[in-house]
């Protein structure tokens, strides 16, 4: 999620540091649109996806969590937030019950301290439909972007604050928070700090949009640091990322209209898009299935930034993934 009116971009410089995306796109990875919204000005902002195959796709621009069919490529709302003006990061925590991010926020940003909480929606029982609770409210939380989990700290639901610079750490049983790192590669500066947070391989991986790069740092089961934080990649814009099952990493470049790959020796290229292209316009999340065949992405329809006519509505996009890669 990156607000337009906060960003001063003025071009996408590809630094030559360590891991920055390729210039030559590798073959176009082939793209399918899945769903798309009604009306400029949507945005579709995380997603995550059901054990029925079924993604939950949430909106910055309403209250709105939606299913997307991306067999029958419908979509429905399954349901809108009262008292909330927008929903960020959205994450699978126990099988088929979903933790995502609940408060006040508009698509120029705008975010309200003391608006945000974290809701669960339990998709397990079939028979009775979805189950959407309040969890627990945070109520010094500035801004949720992204939400994650990791493995090792079953059932805690990882917060990136892009405004407050943290990552708070939310007990999904105990109905408890914390601020469970910090650290100036965090930190909110010009534009937002950290914005995607996935778990992987015991560390805690994320971006952060200020300095446009990828960080991991290794975690305890109490979601503590135990070791320095790392630069993992730098040099590309990026809002969230997904992790395949084979290690890939697939980050979303946002206004770049692009997804970067990273394979499991650092190298990092453009995977799908491209910057003139509104092929995979302006994607904010997205996540691989279970199969690592195939990398479902949300996008804000290109986010009207530099050119505001320049955009589409917000849709849900099927990216083919060759997992023997
Ligand atoms: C959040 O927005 C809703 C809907 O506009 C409003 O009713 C509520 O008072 C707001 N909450 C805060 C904390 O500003
Ligand atoms: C709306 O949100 C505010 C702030 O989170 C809270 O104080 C208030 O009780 C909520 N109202 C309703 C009707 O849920
Ligand atoms: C996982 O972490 C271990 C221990 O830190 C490391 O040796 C290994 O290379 C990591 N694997 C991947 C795929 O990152």
């Amino acid at each position: 999620m990156h607000p337009r009116h906060i960003l001063p971009w003025l071009s996408w410089p590809l630094l030559a540091v360590c891991a920055t995306p390729s210039s030559s796109p590798s073959p176009a990875a082939k793209v399918t649109p899945i769903y798309q919204f009604q009306g400029s000005g949507t945005w579709a902002e995380n997603i995550a996806i059901r054990s029925t195959g079924n993604l939950l796709v949430t909106r910055v621009d309403a209250p709105e969590l939606w299913s997307v069919d991306p067999i029958a490529k419908t979509g429905s709302l399954v349901h809108r937030f009262n008292n909330a003006t927008a929903l960020m990061g959205i994450t699978e925590i126990y099988p088929d019950v979903f933790a995502v991010a609940v408060g006040n926020a508009t698509t120029a940003g705008d975010p309200v301290t003391g608006s945000w909480a974290v809701w669960t929606v339990d998709t397990t029982d079939t028979l009775q439909g979805i189950d959407i609770q309040e969890v627990v409210a945070i109520p010094e939380a500035v801004w949720p972007n992204g939400l994650g989990r990791i493995d090792d700290a079953p059932g805690v639901v990882l917060v990136a604050d892009c405004v407050k610079g943290v990552v708070w750490k939310v007990d999904l049983a105990k109905r408890t928070y914390a601020v469970a790192l910090e650290d100036s590669t965090m930190a909110q500066m010009d534009v937002l700090g950290i914005n995607g947070v996935h778990g992987y391989n015991g560390s805690v991986y994320y971006t952060s949009t200020a300095l446009k790069a990828l960080f991991r740092v290794p975690v305890d089961g109490e979601v503590r640091a135990t070791g320095p934080v790392e630069t993992v990649a730098q040099g590309f814009g990026v809002d969230d990322f997904a992790i395949a099952p084979d290690g890939t990493f697939y980050v979303m470049t946002h206004a770049g209209n692009t997804i970067l790959r990273m394979g499991k020796d650092g190298v990092v290229d453009t995977f799908a898009g491209a910057a003139d292209s509104l092929e995979v316009a302006g994607p904010t999340a997205g996540q691989v299935t279970g199969d690592g065949k195939t990398l479902f992405v949300v996008t804000c329809g290109g986010c009207g930034r530099d050119a505001p006519d320049v955009t589409v509505p917000a849709g849900v996009l099927a990216v083919e993934l060759d997992p023997s890669i």
